[in-house]
């Protein structure tokens, strides 16, 4: 019998891309078989209602979590494929996204002829970020693949779970994307543009839990951390712990709609706990991130060192 999620592959066309992204992740694994390396997925997926697509069912994830938690991997050692939504924050330029980066311009005219300047209280932190980006860049530890619609993401977690399925117990998934719950099959949407000419009665199907191949067949070894967004508090330990109990990975990261920036639980087998900002911590700019992939880091050293056993 066909599974569900052999059938959404059957049925949603491999991205005309798909395989040259399988070449650079074939190529990014051979450059980095002897170290620990993460892949962090990041953003939302579409849910296109047209073939030709004018509209789109869309969701809240800016790719802060990714973003953020990627360069501390990479301050770790590991080598990172950041998995995103296109036109997300991406590591190292997110510190200048949005009109910020305006800010830290200046403009200074000599003999009449206008050059841009950084400004000085900003230089510091420019250069810092830069010289960290240039130097991931000439060790090559940073490979970015991009995703708009559910169907590109799912085709590309796959492919990514081959390639680093040989590397075991040194590989984490880190699941951290928004993945749509709902979708249309492709045999079912509209080809051309809605007509507005009447209310649409559109009927969403259930997208097959991918955690559930990508845990028992796709990378069995691997350190495996997925993410549970609630709106509810009263749901959302039960529902980390669920996941954890069905697909049997390594860990949850549990976090609420609006409080994700300054608090989280990491939710494991036998216990929970939280990590959380405090308000002098947030007002210094620190990054929750920071402590959740430090405490990760730990975690997944243990878990190599006892060769892959989920305790
Ligand atoms: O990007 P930001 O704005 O910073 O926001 C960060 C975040 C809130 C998006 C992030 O911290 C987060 O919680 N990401 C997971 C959100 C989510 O999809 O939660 P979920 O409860 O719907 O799914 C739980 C897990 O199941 C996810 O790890 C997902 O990878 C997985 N999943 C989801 C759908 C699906 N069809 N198959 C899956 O395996």
């Amino acid at each position: 019998m066909v599974s569900n999620w052999e059938d959404f592959y059957a049925k949603n066309p491999r991205p005309a891309d798909l395989e040259q992204s399988e070449s650079l992740l074939k190529d990014f694994i051979r450059r980095h078989d002897d170290r620990k390396v993460v892949l962090v997925t990041s953003g939302g997926t579409t849910v296109p209602l047209e073939h030709n697509t004018v509209r789109f069912v869309d969701n809240f994830s800016a790719g802060t979590r990714g973003s953020v938690s990627a360069e501390y991997f990479l301050d770790h050692g590991y080598a990172v494929i950041f998995l995103h939504r296109l036109k997300t924050l991406e590591p190292f330029s997110r510190h200048f996204a949005g009109h910020s980066f305006l800010n830290m311009l200046d403009l200074k005219t000599e003999n009449g002829k206008p050059s841009v300047i950084v400004s000085p209280e900003y230089t510091e932190q420019i250069s810092q970020v830069l010289c960290k980006y240039k130097e991931i860049l000439k060790q090559g530890k940073l490979l970015q693949l991009n995703f708009t619609t559910l169907a590109e993401y799912l085709w590309l977690l796959r492919s990514t779970c081959k390639a680093l399925a040989p590397l075991k117990s040194r590989a984490i998934l880190y699941l951290a994307a928004a993945v749509s719950d709902f979708y249309i099959p492709s045999n079912e949407m509209s080809v051309h543009k809605i007509s507005s000419s009447g209310p649409p009665t559109i009927a969403l199907h259930l997208v097959p839990k991918i955690l559930e191949p990508l845990v028992s067949l796709w990378v069995p070894e691997a350190f495996v951390v997925s993410f549970k967004l609630e709106t509810d508090e009263n749901l959302l330990i039960s529902k980390a712990r669920d996941a954890l109990n069905k697909y049997k990975h390594y860990l949850v990261v549990a976090n609420m709609l609006h409080t994700r920036k300054e608090h989280v639980v990491i939710v494991s087998r036998d216990d929970n706990y939280p990590i959380s900002l405090s308000k002098s911590q947030i007002a210094a700019g620190e990054e929750i991130e920071q402590q959740i992939v430090a405490d990760l880091v730990k975690k997944h050293d243990a878990f190599i060192g006892s060769a892959g056993k989920v305790t």
